[in-house]
């Protein structure tokens, strides 16, 4: 399904007031809750949301559990374009998260220790029981994750290569195309799938052409977003711009 709200703070809210509630009703149970969280403009105000409602509502990050869903490669843990930065800044820093609960993509890895540290990757959201919820945003290539054009359904967490139109759109936060790096480890298609909730946020004119395809276009490794169509438990939260182009 589509959901269309006005604008990208309204959605965010909703999104955020979902998350809680998900968290909250785990709590009850005594279970943890497991999120596959995304970075990028698209989450920025969800997250500020967990945060305001972490201080001012008592939210609790005690049971939850994180994986995000990538990762530049290589790429320093501490160098200020890192996902794990960005996390750190946006929500880990401001909730109660025990750090030992978050999974962020190692982009300090030797080549030759990938493979078996992204089998370790799924290994881990499967012990937990699978994801609860992913949240994702959508690339102009129409990339989830950093599963580019060409990625196939079942792919799982892996090194890929990053298409040169995401390389464009990260070359602001880099100081030129040059220095973003050519490479990252994402969760795989086939791993955002196995969520038992997806929800896929995007906002802006911009994004409009790509929700486009992604939502009414032919099914296709062309565009990975489009197999979300093949989901039964997909949503997708949209603002009124990014939803222009729907028929
Ligand atoms: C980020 C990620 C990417 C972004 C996408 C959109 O962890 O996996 O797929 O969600 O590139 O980026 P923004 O939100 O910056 O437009």
């Amino acid at each position: 399904p589509v959901t269309v709200y006005p604008d990208e703070h309204t959605a965010s809210l909703k999104v955020a007031g979902r998350i809680a509630d998900l968290i909250r009703s785990k709590q009850q149970k005594g279970e943890k809750a497991v999120l596959g969280l995304a970075t990028g403009a698209t989450p920025v105000e969800v997250y500020a949301e967990l945060v305001r409602l972490h201080r001012e509502e008592g939210l609790s990050f005690q049971n939850v559990v994180t994986f995000n869903l990538d990762e530049y490669y290589p790429m320093s843990p501490t160098a200020a374009q890192s996902y794990v930065t960005f996390m750190n800044e946006n929500l880990f820093d401001h909730v109660d998260i025990p750090k030992a609960s978050v999974h962020i993509p190692d982009g300090t890895l030797e080549r030759e220790q990938i493979t078996a540290y992204c089998l370790d990757y799924e290994r881990k959201i499967e012990a937990l029981g699978g994801l609860d919820l992913q949240i994702l945003g959508i690339g102009r290539t129409g990339h989830i994750g950093f599963n580019e054009p060409g990625s196939a359904p079942n792919s799982g967490t892996r090194l890929v290569t990053l298409d040169d139109l995401t390389r464009r759109d990260a070359s602001r936060d880099f100081g030129g195309k040059e220095n973003v790096p050519t490479k990252a480890i994402t969760m795989g298609i086939g791993t955002i799938f196995k969520a038992r909730e997806i929800i896929l946020m995007a906002w802006s004119q911009k994004k409009a052409p790509i929700i486009k395809k992604a939502v009414e276009g032919e099914i296709s490794s062309e565009v990975p977003a489009t197999y979300l169509q093949l989901s039964e438990h997909v949503e997708f939260v949209l603002d009124a711009d990014a939803a222009s182009e729907l028929t």
